[in-house]
């Protein structure tokens, strides 16, 4: 199947490692051109010069999307350096769980306030040429409670419904908005990696309980998703939260 993404230009937040690393590897397969952001020049540069030395245009952008005004200036910067934007890809996300305000606020942000600003930022850029696809990488914590995790769990729902709302809102600017929800995924320096080093009989006893299959996901298995989702051969995927989980029972332990 041709995905029809070649010169197409997405932005990729948190393109540096685990998830969004393999999403862009994957977009980067099919020809599309990127703009990769993250805080740490260093792990960006490193994983853009892989994808180039395999022939793709990569552009990366350092900065901190928790700064108000980052959302904003990476996407003047990739619109000027790459000439446009066709699919934003929100892949940033994280929590704290200590219950203070000052957790909330990180959750809520990191989650939910920075895809409202990229998204804010991104939607003129594909309204005037009526076409975009923005995904936000989402989690099935956010429909299905487990583990002790009420922020993330709220931020990943509120994002949910975030994007299902654009997808009405943008449908008729030729915008699709989606979520893409994966299950628990493992990677080296990951967060599964490190419980798992930290309590291997803990997690082992997660993966007997929560996942069907026996195994945690990769994020290869996430990206393969989302480069066919921000390709017009899903054209008539939109407001939808496509869950990527092996049919795991509960995200968490
Ligand atoms: N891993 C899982 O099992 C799992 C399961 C379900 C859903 N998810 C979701 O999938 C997404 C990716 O998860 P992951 O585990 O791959 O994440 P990760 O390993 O923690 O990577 C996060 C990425 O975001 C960047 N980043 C972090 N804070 C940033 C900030 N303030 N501004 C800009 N960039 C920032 C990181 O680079 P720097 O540190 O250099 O900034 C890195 O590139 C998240 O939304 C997560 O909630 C993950």
């Amino acid at each position: 199947m041709d995905l029809g993404l070649a010169g197409r230009v997405v932005l990729v937040s948190g393109g540096s490692r685990g998830i969004g690393a393999a999403i862009a590897a994957s977009l980067a397969r099919e020809g599309a051109h990127l703009a990769l952001v993250a805080r740490t020049a260093d792990r960006l540069e490193e994983h853009a010069s892989t994808l180039r030395s395999a022939g793709a245009t990569v552009r990366i952008y350092p900065a901190d999307l928790l700064d108000r005004g980052a959302a904003q200036r990476v996407v003047d910067a990739t619109v000027r350096d790459l000439g446009t934007l066709d699919v934003l890809v929100h892949n940033l996300g994280g929590s704290r769980e200590d219950g203070s305000d000052a957790a909330w606020d990180f959750t809520l942000d990191v989650n939910l306030g920075a895809a409202v600003r990229l998204s804010r930022a991104a939607v003129p850029v594909m309204s005037a040429k009526k076409r975009g696809v923005i995904l936000f990488i989402t989690s099935i914590s956010g429909t299905v409670v487990g583990g002790a995790k009420p922020a993330y769990n709220a931020a990943k729902a509120a994002e949910i419904m975030f994007a299902r709302s654009l997808a009405k809102d943008l449908a008729p600017h030729g915008i699709r908005a989606n979520s893409v929800s994966p299950g628990s995924i493992m990677f080296p320096g990951g967060s599964w990696d490190r419980r798992n080093k930290q309590d291997p009989a803990r997690i082992a006893k997660f993966v007997e309980d929560a996942m069907p299959r026996g195994r945690f996901g990769t994020p290869e298995e996430v990206a393969d998703v989302v480069t066919f989702l921000a390709s017009d051969r899903a054209s008539l995927v939109s407001g939808a939260d496509v869950a990527v989980d092996g049919c795991q029972l509960f995200p968490s332990v």
